[in-house]
């Protein structure tokens, strides 16, 4: 059964009707689905439509990525996103009738949803700096009587798309790792933002609203899309450490990179944290709180046999460099006596010591505090004064709240250089 397939079989119908209740059984169970009119979209569009060289199980598997585009080495530079994490973040965006969407990052399917939820009255544009992405992405919408419902623009999204603008809602695919100034300004006052945004290596989909300059957040949801390109490619610099470990900052300029080397291979100081996890507890929030509240952090990639403790998540190692120290945190391979894992911070050079016990100091206050709890949620303004825990970005600076409430926590917000 294709896209056009304007005379598939009743048979066919059936199945995809099948799929689609299936999926959106799953949605519902992992909660990236639960409100009337999204459930409603995800009935109407025949996300198939969207896809037809992927087989009718692919489509309509709620966690499946439809890779269409890929540079030369292989890496995929497009997709249709996995469904969960388009309903997941269409309900975070709180879509009503008659409001004015953009989505940076076009596919098709998406658009079609937003432009399901918010009916006829309002309006949907997506964005997309691959010219290929927006030819393919109308064949599917027309194809799919969406043609008029969804305005197609090829552009890079840093500046948004002011003749839109403004916007009720943005909805950016892409993970980005900056909020560039044209996504506040187009965005009514309190608007929402939806976006995947990496966070010193560390990636999940937040929603922001707007008051004046200021976005406030909220907590984050794991996530992994493609890489922005054009203006918003992520600032981060790799730099060697060994032929397969990478350290990787947002340091500008990365502190002596080339004495990496020679520091990782100077003896390691250890300093058991006394912090234990079971083997399949997640751990995501420690990594983000040692990615917003340690000084010279870093993230170590490698092999597991790179590291006197083989790590357990080799992904992204929490680390610390500051030119002639490093530190970062690892798990052992295998379980202790007790069938659990200690963490364990490595440290290497004049300094290791007093490093090594700065992290793990954080290791244990997180276990203290926030183990178990949400994640942060950062308010995002481009005047924060710089302190420790507020992270810059190219065009805006963040702050992270561990603290859950509301409140705005005592702090004097700068004066809104927009007004
Ligand atoms: C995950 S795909 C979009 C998925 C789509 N929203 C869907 O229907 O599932 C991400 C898209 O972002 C686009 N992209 C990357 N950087 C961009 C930029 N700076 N401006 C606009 N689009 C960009 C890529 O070309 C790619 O097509």
């Amino acid at each position: 059964m294709t896209t056009s397939d304007t005379s598939a079989s009743a048979s066919d119908t059936d199945r995809v009707d099948e799929l689609r209740e299936r999926m959106i059984i799953r949605l519902r169970a992992i909660n990236a689905l639960h409100s009337e009119p999204v459930t409603r979209a995800v009935r109407t569009v025949p996300r198939h439509a969207f896809a037809p060289e992927f087989p009718l199980e692919e489509v309509y598997d709620p966690e499946t990525v439809l890779r269409t585009r890929f540079t030369d080495d292989g890496t995929a530079t497009s997709s249709v996103s996995a469904t969960w994490v388009q309903t997941l973040m269409l309900e975070r965006a709180r879509l009503r009738p008659g409001m004015r969407v953009l989505e940076v990052g076009s596919g098709g399917y998406n658009a079609a949803l937003a432009a399901e939820v918010v009916g006829p009255a309002g309006s949907v544009t997506s964005i997309d700096i691959d010219p290929a992405v927006i030819d393919r992405a109308r064949t599917h919408l027309t194809q799919a009587g969406y043609a008029d419902r969804v305005e197609l623009v090829v552009g890079d999204a840093e500046h948004g798309h002011p003749s839109g603008a403004p916007y009720d809602r943005i909805i950016v695919t892409a993970a980005a790792t900056d909020l560039p100034p044209a996504w506040t300004e187009q965005l009514v006052d309190g608007g929402r933002l939806v976006l995947p945004l990496g966070v010193r290596g560390f990636q999940r989909v937040y929603a922001f609203t707007r008051h004046g300059a200021l976005l406030l957040g909220e907590t984050g949801n794991h996530a992994g899309f493609v890489p922005m390109q054009g203006l918003g490619v992520p600032a981060l610099t790799t730099v060697p450490v060994t032929d397969t470990v990478e350290l990787t900052t947002d340091a500008v300029p990365v502190p002596a990179p080339e004495a990496l080397p020679e520091v990782f291979a100077l003896p390691a100081h250890e300093q058991f944290t006394g912090v234990r996890i079971a083997g399949m507890e997640p751990f995501g929030t420690l990594q983000m709180w040692m990615a917003t509240g340690l000084p010279n952090f870093a993230t170590l990639t490698g092999a597991a046999d790179d590291f006197r403790y083989r790590p357990m998540n080799r992904a992204l190692l929490p680390a610390m460099w500051d030119g002639s120290s490093l530190a970062y945190l690892l798990l052992p391979a295998v379980p202790d006596a007790s069938a659990t894992y200690e963490f364990v911070v490595c440290g290497h050079g004049p300094d290791a010591a007093d490093m090594a016990a700065t992290m793990a100091d954080h290791v244990r206050r997180w276990n203290r505090d926030h183990r178990g709890g949400p994640g942060p949620r950062f308010l995002a303004h481009p005047a924060f004064p710089s302190a420790n825990g507020v992270i810059r970005t190219r065009h805006t600076r963040l702050l992270a709240l561990w603290d859950q409430s509301e409140e705005d926590h005592g702090l004097n917000w700068p004066a809104d250089p927009g007004k």
